[in-house]
């Protein structure tokens, strides 16, 4: 473990994960009706030769996800303004409501954007909040919510002010959060910036705990006053299942291309219809101006054959069942964090609780830096990442396209250090 700059961070992360090749096994057609997690692994051109487990970085396409990406360039090669014009608004819909079937929300309430990174900064640019109010985030969040807080605060003057949610990942507590949160809120805060699960130490927030406090918090205020509830919900998004009205914040940005294995350069912004009008937005739509999701599209021409494609990684996921999901995420990594923790040279940071965990597992290795972590797993055929944060660790993000016993393989490999 050591501090790093910003830029060492993500210059790192990316030497970590550099690969020599990527060789294509020539395999039977995979089946798509086979949901069997074999079944599922597949679906992915993943080079076989490896254990990938820094899914949460970079999604491979599946199957269905990466034909339909072919169909519609095939479209948009032949003719692409004919495409763009009889096909845009039908594609665009399709992607909002399968988002929206898997959100349990309305189409109408979700924008289409390229990453989470786009949606924070629609977001957090566009919220109504004015420079006698505050912003209230985390020491926790990402740079792509701080540095969209920072461009905000540097721009209009709101002061934003971090609190620390819990001290060691390891012992977190809802309790404890919901106390701090509480103890955080003061009258002039306007907007609460968060993330559901945190890819620092692999945390995952109370969301609707959370939002019972803003409630009670936002009792007596005027609505330009209440407290607008705001989450980047990106490692949290295919990996725990969500009913985003009993989530309980008010609006939830999260890209597709990591844990849903959407198409490379999506993403969603969703808004609660009540406090829509809150966010107006930044970039001009192409997208029609009937709904705020349309109006909160980011315009200009795009990477369409992606974009409409978004619908099939959300149904790739209604049909293996969310639920069936998270419990195997979740015995992945419970998996990685109990062979993790037999090694006594390991210090685990994300907690041991399923509560307080979803995919992400953190840890350090005594003696060995999480670079070089990284680097020596990768020499051994394991794939990994390190946070990108000023403290940073090694970590794990086993998803569906792991098995079992890919995470021993992994594990083992941490003890041969
Ligand atoms: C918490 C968090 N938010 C946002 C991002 C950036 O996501 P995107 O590539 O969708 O912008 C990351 C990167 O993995 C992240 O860990």
């Amino acid at each position: 473990m050591g501090a790093l700059s910003r830029r060492d961070l993500f210059a790192a992360a990316a030497a970590g994960l550099a690969t020599t090749a990527f060789p294509q096994a020539l395999r039977p057609p995979p089946k798509e009706d086979d949901l069997t997690w074999e079944g599922i692994r597949g679906l992915f051109d993943l080079d076989p030769e490896v254990v990938h487990l820094a899914g949460m970085l970079l999604a491979s396409h599946p199957r269905p996800v990466a034909d339909e990406i072919e169909r519609v360039r095939r479209l948009l090669d032949q003719n692409p303004a004919d495409a763009w014009q009889r096909s845009n608004l039908a594609g665009e819909g399709r992607a909002r409501a399968r988002a929206a079937a898997y959100l349990k929300a309305r189409p109408s309430d979700v924008a289409l954007t390229g990453s989470t990174t786009e949606g924070l900064a629609l977001l957090y640019n566009g919220i109504s909040v004015r420079p006698d109010q505050e912003i209230l985030t985390t020491v926790h969040d990402h740079a792509a919510t701080s540095d969209s807080l920072e461009f905000r605060s540097a721009r209009s003057g709101v002061p934003v002010r971090a609190v620390q949610l819990y001290d060691d990942p390891a012992t977190a507590s809802v309790d404890g959060v919901l106390r701090r949160l509480r103890q955080a809120i003061r009258p002039q805060t306007r907007v609460l910036a968060v993330t559901w699960v945190h890819s620092s130490t692999g945390v995952p927030l109370p969301i609707s705990r959370m939002s019972d406090v803003v409630r009670e918090a936002n009792r007596g205020r005027a609505p330009e006053d209440r407290i607008l509830f705001c989450v980047d919900g990106v490692h949290g998004l295919g990996v725990v299942p969500i009913d985003v009205h009993e989530f309980g914040c008010d609006f939830f940005a999260a890209g597709t291309h990591k844990w849903l294995f959407g198409p490379r350069g999506t993403g969603i912004l969703w808004g609660r219809p009540e406090v829509q009008d809150m966010v107006s937005p930044t970039v001009p739509t192409f997208s029609g101006s009937f709904t705020w999701g349309q109006r909160m599209t980011p315009g200009g021409f795009h990477a369409f054959e992606h974009r409409w494609a978004l619908d099939k990684a959300f149904d790739f996921h209604l049909k293996i069942k969310p639920e069936r999901i998270q419990e195997r995420i979740h015995a992945l990594a419970r998996r990685a964090k109990e062979g993790l923790a037999r090694n006594p040279r390991v210090k685990l940071y994300t907690p041991a609780s399923d509560d307080l965990s979803a995919g992400i597992v953190c840890f350090d290795v005594d003696g060995v830096r999480q670079n070089e972590v990284v680097r020596r797993l990768r020499e051994r055929g394991i794939v990994a990442s390190t946070t990108p944060y000023a403290v940073s660790y090694a970590r794990f993000a086993p998803g569906i396209l792991n098995t079992p016993e890919e995470v021993d393989r992994a594990v083992e490999a941490v003890a041969r250090l």
